[in-house]
């Protein structure tokens, strides 16, 4: 059975008032589930979010890292400083890490590759532009994006590796992917991963869809047999829409 997965994207939001408002708001919310709940909240807030947590199943993950282990990188957080908080989990690859900090496959390997070699599990997104689905490009560009910052992997690393699917042209437009496009998408990148590292690691890997999820479009979505959850943005910045995602898997 896979994993079913619900994070927030927390991304540049919530100072650390609105951390502790918006966390105590989960946790007061928080339903049952079967789903593994994680939120991301910026690296200043990381510590008191875990401490906010405590005894409360919503794990801490984090928005990004260095690819050094250590050094001259002002600004920069490593995969040990993360760890040393408590976070276990890092998302890379977003689409926003790729346009607006020029994050390229390659330097992605070098993330993926320290992450892994600290333990850490990895949330790795990708998608494509619109003009690339506008073009039918949007199956190669996947593909490429897979290849170029995964494939060098060995199969026992994928156990610590999440997909998240996220179409560009989605992200902050309220223009979601229909299920269906996310169910074709979800499919390919399942056959694909098969492919080259196995059936087995194929039907294990979780592989979320994010781009506008919304309280209202979610179970739709989630019902589709390759989504195994979501990572979301806008909506996990509010309680109540974020309990009714968790309420949709
Ligand atoms: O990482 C999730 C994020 O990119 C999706 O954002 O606001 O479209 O749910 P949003």
């Amino acid at each position: 059975m896979r994993r079913k997965i619900v994070a927030g994207n927390w991304k540049m939001n919530n100072d650390l008032s609105e951390t502790e408002a918006l966390l105590n708001d989960l946790i007061a919310q928080m339903p049952s589930t079967h789903a593994s709940v994680m939120v991301a909240p910026t690296f200043v807030n990381l510590f008191q979010a875990f401490t906010v947590l405590k005894g409360h199943d919503i794990e801490v993950i984090a928005q990004n890292m260095h690819q050094e282990e250590n050094g001259a990188y002002t600004g920069e957080i490593s995969a040990k400083m993360l760890k040393s908080v408590g976070v276990n989990t890092v998302i890379l690859g977003h689409s926003e890490r790729r346009a607006y900090f020029g994050e390229t496959d390659e330097l992605l390997v070098a993330k993926v590759n320290t992450a892994l070699a600290n333990d850490l599990e990895i949330v790795f997104c990708f998608g494509e532009e619109l003009e690339d689905r506008t073009s039918g490009n949007h199956f190669s560009l996947v593909e490429s994006q897979l290849r170029n910052a995964l494939f060098h992997l060995d199969v026992a690393d994928w156990k610590g590796i999440v997909l998240a699917y996220e179409p560009v042209w989605a992200i902050g437009t309220g223009e979601t992917a229909s299920p269906e496009q996310a169910q074709e998408m979800h499919a390919f990148i399942r056959k694909t991963i098969a492919d080259k590292f196995g059936s087995e690691v194929g039907d294990e890997v979780s592989i979320l869809y994010g781009g506008s999820v919304k309280p209202a479009n979610a179970a739709e979505i989630f019902a589709k047999e390759d989504v195994d959850g979501g990572l979301i943005g806008g909506a996990a910045l509010k309680a109540a829409d974020f309990i009714a995602i968790i309420n949709a898997i």
